[in-house]
C-alpha cells in the first residue's frame, strides 16, 4: 500500500482520482491461481514451456503462477498496452520488445485480464509466425461480454462483468498494481 491508495473505513479505496470497492480477495485469487496451475501441470506435463508474460499487468499473476508449475520453463516478457491512462480499451496495441524466437516451443501466454481480446489476438498472430509447437493462454480474469470476436482462452481464473478492476498487477492510470487483492470501480464509468 502506498499513499496513492487509501482504504477508507467503509473499505472503499481511492486509486488516483477514482473510488473502488472490494471485489476479489487475496484468498480467492490464491485459489484461482492454484486451480489454473493444476490444470496446466496436467495438460503440459512433460513439455518444455516458454512462458510469455505480458507486462506490466501480468507480472504479479505470473510470479505466483510460475512458482506453482512443475515442468521445465523458460520465462520471457513482452510489453503490450491497449488502455493508455483510461478505463476503456483504445483498441490499438502498442507492442514492445517481442523478439523472442519460439520456433518449435510450447508457448504459454500469461495475461492478467482479457477485455476486447485485441492484445491476445495480436500476440497469437505474431507468435504463430514463428511456428511454435503450441500456443496456450492463461488469463486470471476475462470479460467475455466485451470480447470483440470469439476467443479461446485455455485457462481463465474467473469470468467477470465488463467492469473496470484494479490491483494484483492491474492498474488504473499507472497506479494500484501493488494492491494484493482486486478492487472494482465503484463509480459510474466516465471514459
Ligand atoms: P484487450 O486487449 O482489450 O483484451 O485488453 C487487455 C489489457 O487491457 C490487459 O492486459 C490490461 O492491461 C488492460 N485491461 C483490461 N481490462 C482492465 C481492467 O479492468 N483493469 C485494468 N486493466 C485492464
Amino acid at each position: 500500500m502506498n499513499e496513492n491508495s487509501i482504504i477508507s473505513p467503509d473499505h472503499m479505496i481511492r486509486v488516483h482520482d477514482r473510488t473502488f470497492r472490494p471485489f476479489i480477495t487475496r484468498d480467492e485469487i490464491r485459489e484461482m491461481v492454484h486451480e489454473i496451475a493444476g490444470r496446466i501441470n496436467h495438460d503440459l506435463a512433460g513439455e518444455e514451456v516458454t512462458a510469455l508474460v505480458i507486462l506490466k499487468g501480468a507480472m504479479i499473476f505470473a510470479s505466483d503462477l510460475l512458482r506453482c508449475l512443475s515442468m521445465p520453463i523458460t520465462v520471457e516478457f513482452c510489453k503490450a498496452s491497449s488502455y493508455g491512462n483510461g478505463i476503456t480499451s483504445t483498441g490499438s496495441l502498442d507492442m514492445d520488445g517481442l523478439f523472442v524466437d519460439v520456433t518449435g516451443k510450447s508457448v504459454l501466454i500469461i495475461e492478467d485480464i482479457v477485455d476486447t481480446g485485441t492484445t491476445i489476438r495480436e500476440l497469437i498472430k505474431h507468435i504463430s509466425g514463428f511456428q511454435p509447437k503450441s500456443i496456450t493462454v492463461a488469463s486470471l480474469l476475462s470479460k467475455p461480454s466485451v470480447h470483440s470476436e470469439t476467443l479461446t482462452i485455455d485457462y481463465v481464473g474467473r469470468e467477470i462483468a465488463p467492469d473496470f478492476v484494479v490491483g494484483y498487477g492491474m492498474d488504473y492510470a499507472s497506479q494500484g498494481r501493488q494492491l494484493d487483492a482486486i478492487w472494482v470501480l465503484a463509480e459510474d464509468p466516465i471514459a
